[in-house]
């Protein structure tokens, strides 16, 4: 095991930061959970200088449930500028934070804050370093629930590589016990991790909702007004070469494996 730290997870309480928190605590690492229902607010700062001290390492795993791009910009570029100052601030040694695979392509809604995000975390000063991720096995539920309609979910044509929380949380720990990176603050290509297949959206929701017993007709749509429809219809979300795959498939998550 590498040195015990002291690490600071923003969105402990979020589908990945849960993971994270539970990962460090395995790895015998001291945390120190943020969420504004601990009292810590990354985005008017509220509690976070008190929060940070005697931290070594935050790892930033917060986010708004707003798809709005203005709104998700507006939390995006105000957390990673306060963690970098309360941080700075508290001698805190670096800021490992996750994004999402694909999004330079991006032409708007919270993929396109995400860009917003990862600039407004390079800007420093503390060194970062940006794990991209695919889209979670947990937020199948969040997107199949905002196409429902009574027994009809309607869901956008998406071809995704789906990973497991609980893997991406790994992979975002182990960064944070490895070296700083050389050169202060990680550039493009991010390191990417994915799940082991590529799945399609409308096809996993079936799933979810055929294994909570629930009789739901899903209906897959091109929208042209959907937010990088080309993007997801064409594969531009899924893994580059050099991203770390790693299990489990949805099925399996899903049966609890
Ligand atoms: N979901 C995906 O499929 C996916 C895929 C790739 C990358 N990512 C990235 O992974 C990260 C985590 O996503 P997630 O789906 O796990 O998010 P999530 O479940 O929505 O969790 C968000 C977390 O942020 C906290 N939070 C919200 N506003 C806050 C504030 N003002 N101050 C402090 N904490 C605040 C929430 O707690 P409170 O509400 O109690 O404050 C919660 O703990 C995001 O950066 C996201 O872009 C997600």
């Amino acid at each position: 095991m590498s040195k015990s730290k002291t690490i600071a997870v923003a969105g402990a309480t979020g589908r990945l930061g849960t993971h994270v928190v539970r990962v460090l605590k395995e790895r015998g690492h001291q945390v120190v959970a943020f969420s504004r229902s601990t009292g810590v607010d990354i985005v008017t700062g509220q509690g976070l200088a008190e929060a940070l001290a005697g931290v070594d390492l935050i790892i930033d795993t917060a986010s708004t449930p707003s798809p709005d791009e203005t709104e998700a910009v507006k939390f995006f570029t105000a957390s990673a500028a306060n963690l970098h100052a309360a941080g700075a601030q508290a001698g805190v040694e670096r800021i490992v934070s996750v994004s999402i695979i694909g999004i330079d392509e991006s032409t708007g809604g919270y993929n396109r804050a995400k860009v917003s995000h990862e600039k407004a975390l390079m800007a420093g000063p503390l060194p970062v370093q940006i794990l991209r991720a695919a889209q979670f096995h947990e937020f199948v539920e969040l997107l199949a629930g905002w196409g429902r309609q009574g027994d009809t979910a309607y869901l956008p044509v998406m071809r995704t590589q789906l990973v497991a929380a609980a893997v991406v949380a790994e992979a975002l720990v182990g960064l944070a016990e490895g070296p700083a990176p050389e050169q202060g603050t990680a550039t493009a290509p991010f390191p990417e991790i994915a799940g082991p297949r590529e799945e399609r959206l409308a096809k996993v929701a079936e799933l979810l909702f055929a294994a909570r017993g629930e009789s739901v007709e899903v209906v897959e749509a091109s929208d042209p007004s959907t937010p990088d429809r080309e993007l997801m219809e064409n594969g531009g979300l899924l893994p580059r070469p050099h991203a770390k795959l790693a299990g489990p498939t949805f099925t399996d998550w899903l049966a609890g494996a």
